[in-house]
């Protein structure tokens, strides 16, 4: 063998292996990609994304705010239309932290409770903590709620209590929402109540004692996808099980993001979140392909899935295990228990009608397909856009809607007066880019509703109309940064990347191929025909040793001068040792 052919082969070699790598890259970039996707993105104490799920307070400040409604026409209940103003926004720059974190390997968990804390940001409200606002009196309201089904001297009892008051209440700002405001029927109430689940609040105010502390969301347990990253965020227990009690089977299940997290690879199908605060879960419909700085992102909003009252849903086949009426419950529930899988027609509504094509696939005899509208109704159904969470709230009548009543039923709206529902402020929704899954932006806004109706036992409740008073709603909006954006760019750009340099890798290596094989050729035609060059002839005799050392200058020509003249000399020792086999080679 001789040299100039090692060194052609070398060449050969690395030609070919560039061709090989530069076309693997180019089809095997999805594997590479999602390598750095798997071990870049699942959450663990030393993962980018740990810092700011453990404490948010570094981000760029989250900013609640907060719209009363002020009834301004309680004296005319039953004449007029209520008519209500929005006040705010109040605003509040949300902290969120986590505390008793504790990753499990050993199922690709992380349990952990959490906290929000809000500081008031007089910056962007509108109006002051001391605005006075009339509302109605949920205290009151949720104790004629709570014993309806008591016994009748209970109820005239408490009746002859509330008679002496009104059906609104008029406090501050302040009061309504964090601090709370002490009531009479509160404190009674607590030393009656004797269920340990019941927490004993003092004071009635919608975040009362919720600043800072971490016994409102529970205890979660959410997977980490350490091994699976298509599983990162899930929600697989909360409060140590993986059903609730609040609402009956299947509708009881813990499923879906805890909200932080969304697995990569999105794909335009629906997608779920559990909500503590509703003790559901809730589902996220695509609607339209946006751009945040540039990024294409999957929009996702709350809809007629959730929002509706009869939605077909199939459920995958290892989740039947919770069809059984497995719930545990308070009393108000038992009285109902209905087979769920031979009930899915029954409740076929007007609204199920408009949104057919999604509902209409599902066959009525498959036994995954449920209408969860049976399922969350608990016997009593609402009107669509309507969320009852009684049960969560412990029985107090509160229904959550879109802020405004948006996509509910017009006769909520229409029994109620200075609500103006639009998409832009009023929707609730996230949006994710879809290959990493990371959120450009989400928007989650929603409005709680107390369900007045009349009683005939309290007087207070006499002849009045039934109507869902809206009472107050928040909205938490954050999108992507410009700097998060740019980073997130450059990961995008890495497929891109990596299919460019393979594509140049390939190129390179087939120019190698190319020149190492005209290489070849021409030798072997030099040594057909002979051919005589004057001024190379004058340095050697041999004519075929010099076109050997003319190649050889040529390849080494762009290193230094001393691996140059080491190779010049190399390849000419070697040249006269093995000129003798010329003969055999060619
Ligand atoms: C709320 O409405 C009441 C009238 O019912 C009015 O007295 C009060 O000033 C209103 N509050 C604000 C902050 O406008
Ligand atoms: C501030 O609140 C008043 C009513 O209290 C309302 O008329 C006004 O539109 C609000 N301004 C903004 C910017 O929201
Ligand atoms: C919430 O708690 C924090 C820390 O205890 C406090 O600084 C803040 O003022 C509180 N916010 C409200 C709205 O009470
Ligand atoms: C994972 O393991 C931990 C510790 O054993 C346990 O507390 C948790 O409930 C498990 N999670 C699931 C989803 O099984
Ligand atoms: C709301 O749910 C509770 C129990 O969860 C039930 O008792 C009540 O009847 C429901 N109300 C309506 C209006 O659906
Ligand atoms: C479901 O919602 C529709 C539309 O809001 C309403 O007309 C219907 O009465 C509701 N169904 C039940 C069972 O309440």
């Amino acid at each position: 063998m001789r040299p100039w052919t090692n060194k052609l082969l070398g060449f050969g070699i690395l030609g070919l292996f560039l061709v090989a790598l530069g076309i693997s890259l180019c089809f095997l970039w999805p594997i590479f990609f999602h390598y750095i996707i798997q071990k870049g993105l699942f959450l663990s104490p030393t993962s980018n994304t740990f810092e700011i799920w453990n404490d948010t307070s570094k981000l760029p400040p989250l900013l609640f705010k907060v719209y009363l409604f002020n009834w301004t026409n309680p004296e005319q209940l039953g004449i007029k239309k209520p008519h209500f103003d929005q006040l705010g926004p109040y605003c509040f720059r949300e902290v969120r932290q986590k505390d008793n974190v504790i990753f499990h390997h050993e199922n690709q968990t992380v349990s952990y409770v959490q906290r929000r804390l809000w500081y008031f940001d007089a910056e962007h409200t509108n109006g002051s903590l001391n605005d006075i606002v009339s509302q109605l009196d949920v205290v009151a309201l949720s104790a004629a709620h709570k014993i309806r089904y008591w016994e009748y001297e209970w109820q005239k009892t408490l009746s002859i209590l509330l008679s002496v008051r009104k059906l609104y209440t008029r406090r501050t700002v302040n009061e309504l929402l964090f601090s709370g405001y002490s009531d009479d029927i509160l404190t009674m109430g607590s030393s009656m109540a004797n269920d340990p689940e019941i927490p004993m609040f003092d004071r009635f105010g919608w975040f009362y004692m919720r600043n800072g502390s971490t016994m409102f969301d529970g205890h979660l347990n959410m997977e980490t996808g350490e091994n699976d990253i298509s599983r990162l965020g899930i929600l697989r227990k909360w409060n140590y099980k993986d059903t609730t009690k609040h609402n009956k089977s299947p509708c009881n299940i813990i499923e879906g993001s805890a909200g932080e997290f969304w697995p990569p690879k999105r794909t335009k199908d629906d997608i779920t979140l559990f909500s503590v605060d509703m003790c559901r879960p809730l589902f996220y419909e695509y609607e339209k392909t946006t751009s945040h700085f540039g990024i294409e992102g999957y929009r996702y909003t709350i809809d007629k899935k959730t929002l509706g009252n009869s939605t077909k849903r199939r459920y995958p086949h290892d989740q039947a295990k919770f069809f059984e009426p497995t719930t545990t419950t308070e009393n108000f529930f038992e009285s109902e228990q209905i087979t769920i899988s031979s009930n899915t027609e029954s409740m076929e509504s007007i609204f199920n009608n408009h949104s057919s094509e999604d509902t209409d696939e599902y066959s009525d005899n498959d036994p995954d397909v449920i209408n969860i509208g049976n399922c969350y109704c608990n016997g009593e159904c609402t009107p669509s856009g309507l969320l009852n969470i009684t049960s969560c709230r412990y029985g107090a009548p509160v229904f959550m809607s879109l802020p405004h009543f948006y996509k509910a039923d017009p006769a909520v709206l229409d029994a109620v007066e200075g609500l103006r529902p639009n998409a832009n402020d009023h929707s609730f929704s996230i949006t994710l880019e879809p290959t990493t899954g990371i959120p450009l932006e989400v928007s989650a806004a929603l409005q709680a509703n107390i369900y007045l109706y009349s009683s005939e036992v309290v007087s207070l409740y006499n002849n009045i109309p039934n109507i869902y008073m809206p009472m107050i709603w928040f909205t938490l909006k954050a999108e992507i940064t410009d700097e998060m954006a740019s980073n997130l760019r450059i990961l995008l750009a890495f497929p891109t990347v990596m299919l460019c340099s393979g594509i140049v890798m390939t190129i390179i290596g087939l120019c190698l191929i190319a020149a190492v094989a005209l290489l070849f050729l021409a030798k072997k035609q030099r040594m057909v025909t002979a051919p005589t060059d004057g001024t190379i002839e004058k340095m050697i005799d041999n004519p075929e040793k010099k076109t050997e050392v003319v190649y050889m200058d040529k390849m080494s020509s762009n290193e230094d001068d001393n691996v140059k003249t080491d190779r010049r000399l190399y390849a000419r020792n070697l040249v006269n040792v093995s000129s003798e086999n010329d003969g055999m080679d060619t």
